[in-house]
């Protein structure tokens, strides 16, 4: 009867079947610190209010349990396709965007591919590559966490293919970079570019009308962030078909679930609801953004997303353990490199972030 505890017979075993590389690909860790106020995943702070959930659970119960989903989600697709102003075959919908960013490498990491993208960014982007045995290079970013252009070609090497990921604006440095800088990769031969506009709502910047002219360039959203869905995992792309029909080839069918879709079709369909948690959202990012710049010993960076990066005098960890104490969780991101001494920050609602500033400033709050 297996058991908790490590069989080392099971252990040689395992990494004498495991993939050459992936011992050393460290799977994505969560770390469980207890907290009352949750400020570190960028998900909205706002859950769908009881009617709606109401309206997505009649939904829900309307489907049919007993049969799979509908594999291709049309439903969803349409809409979305409605809204973009896209034909439906530019759009496919995965388990959350994660999803799709690794059937795209799974799909297109042939051997002589190279999976690029600026650094530090999303994580998930090199862990996937990492995953799939598809060779990884990050291009740093200059000190003031700008595109380093030069850096940027040079990871572009001549020959094979280049897929690129350009999260915009960058999680977690906050802001969209410069566009003609990101523009000229799509003119480099071999390249395509995957825009990850997973905080497109916040920043109202779009590389979506490049579509038109651009068959190198896929775009990502979510519904995980704006949208307030985190924990239903549906993300989309948006590209010419051909490259919805690359991750149909290697997804799994079924991959978004009922209740997923139905929520996702639900809350598109009540966007005005969305709109105003997002209005929240940006009234309070102005907020915690001014306290940060007033206050003594604390870089702030600029931001087009629901987040903050800041770089506080005293140390990261020292401000991470006291916000903790405090039940505040943050995300600590220091480590050697560009981000030496950086926190991040999610803006949360407004009693929540004036719990965040009270642990962070040392004033006195209230949190229920
Ligand atoms: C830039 C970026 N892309 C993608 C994701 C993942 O989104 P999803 O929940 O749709 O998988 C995140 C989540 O933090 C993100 O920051």
């Amino acid at each position: 009867m297996p058991t908790d505890d490590v069989d080392p017979q099971a252990r040689r075993l395992s990494r004498s079947f495991l993939r050459d590389g992936l011992a050393d690909v460290e799977p994505y860790h969560v770390e469980p610190h207890r907290h009352r106020v949750k400020l570190d995943a960028n998900e909205s702070p706002y859950d769908a209010p009881p009617d709606l959930k109401a309206e997505i659970a009649g939904a829900f119960a309307d489907t049919r349990w007993n049969r799979y989903p509908d594999p291709r989600a049309e439903r969803l697709r349409l809409a979305l396709a409605d809204r973009l102003g896209v034909p439906i075959g530019c759009v496919g919908v995965g388990n959350g965007s994660d999803e799709i960013i690794a059937a795209l490498i799974h799909a297109l990491g042939r051997t002589d591919a190279r999976v690029v993208a600026p650094e530090p960014t999303f994580s998930m982007y090199g862990i996937l590559a990492r995953a799939a045995g598809v060779e990884y290079h990050g291009a740093p970013l200059t000190s003031d966490f700008e595109l380093d252009s030069d850096a940027l070609h040079a990871a572009l090497r001549p020959g094979g293919t280049k897929i690129v990921f350009i999260s915009y604006p960058n999680n977690p440095t906050g802001a969209c970079w410069d566009r003609d800088t990101i523009a000229n990769l799509l003119d480099v031969p071999g390249v395509l570019l995957v825009l990850d506009e997973a905080y497109y709502e916040y920043s109202g910047m779009t590389f979506l009308p490049e579509l038109a002219t651009r068959g190198n360039l896929i775009v990502l959203r979510t519904f995980s962030k704006a949208f307030g869905l985190a924990s239903l995992r549906v993300g989309y792309m948006v590209a010419d078909p051909e490259w919805v029909d690359v991750v149909d080839r290697v997804r799994l069918p079924y991959n978004v679930n009922a209740l997923s879709q139905v929520a996702a079709l639900t809350i598109l369909a009540h966007d005005d609801r969305v709109a105003e948690h997002l209005r929240w959202v940006m009234e309070e990012r102005d907020r915690v953004l001014a306290a940060l710049d007033e206050a003594e010993g604390i870089e702030t960076f600029p931001t087009d997303a629901n987040f903050v990066l800041f770089r506080p005098r005293e140390g990261a960890d020292a401000v991470f353990n006291r916000l903790l104490q405090a039940g505040v969780l943050i995300r600590n991101l220091d480590r050697p490199g560009l981000l030496r001494n950086c926190l991040r920050v999610t803006i949360g609602t407004p009693t929540e972030n004036t719990a965040f500033l009270a642990g962070l400033l040392g004033e006195p709050a209230a949190v229920a």
